[in-house]
């Protein structure tokens, strides 16, 4: 059995109560730091306003065990500053994962139609048997309950990659739930963090939806071993 912490507040007066290496494997996106407006005209809560996101890196490298990853996305805007913080905090570059789109969200100096993560290693992780490539496919989510919405099919293999079942995953800045529902389904433990309590509320449904499906799923797996 896998255990889900949806946690409705602030990432690091939160991540203050956990426990030093209780945490297996970091995935969050946090705000891009780029004064970020969607079509619609919808933004991000703290997206301009870097104390209340980068503060969170020395947190969570604290709560990460030894020998482990953070996955985080964040493109090239804001890059000096994230850099700056993730890297004072401990954190060391292992590797920087594309994610090609079929169209381009937006264009001026190029067409941009990529998203990126970055791979930061605490310690000396061992080296993947079966590694990622770092180009990966990008999946669009229609952005209907969240302005970032990320979907779970390019969460998932960041997760089954970076971490076992039974792992602890922690996601600071949840957003609509996505990194806890992709964890949950891979068997992992999972928790997330997330300021907005709309988006709190939207999480926890989703969760419910996951747990409805895999409850039934194991009853219908119960029945047909008992049949056989
Ligand atoms: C880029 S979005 C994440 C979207 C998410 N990946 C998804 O799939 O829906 C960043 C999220 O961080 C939340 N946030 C911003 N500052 C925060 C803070 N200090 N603590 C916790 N959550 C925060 C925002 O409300 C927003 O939902």
């Amino acid at each position: 059995m896998t255990y889900q912490n949806i946690i409705c507040g602030e990432a690091v007066e939160t991540l203050k109560t956990f426990k030093d290496e209780s945490v297996d494997l970091v995935v969050t996106d946090p705000p891009y730091l780029c004064k970020y407006r969607d079509r619609d005209g919808r933004s991000i809560t703290n997206d301009t306003n870097p104390e209340a996101v980068l503060g969170v890196f020395p947190e969570l490298y604290r709560v990460l065990k030894q020998d482990s990853y953070c996955l985080l996305f964040c493109g090239w805007n804001a890059i000096a500053q994230f850099s700056a913080a993730w890297e004072a905090a401990g954190f060391r570059v292992g590797g920087h994962i594309i994610f090609a789109k079929p169209y381009t969200s937006k264009a001026k100096h190029v067409g941009y139609c990529h998203e990126s993560a970055w791979v930061l290693t605490k310690g000396r992780p061992a080296p993947r048997t079966n590694p990622l490539n770092d180009v990966q496919e990008w999946h669009y989510t229609g952005n209907k309950n969240h302005p970032t919405e990320k979907s779970v099919e390019v969460i998932a293999p960041l997760i089954r990659s970076f971490s076992r079942p039974g792992d602890t995953v922690l996601d600071p800045f949840l957003g609509s739930g996505t990194s806890v529902v992709a964890a949950t389904l891979n068997g992992r433990n999972a928790i997330g963090i997330e300021l907005n309590a709309r988006y709190c509320r939207h999480a926890e449904q989703r969760l419910a939806g996951v747990t409805r499906y895999l409850t039934a799923k194991q009853k219908s797996t119960n029945v047909l071993e008992v049949a056989a």
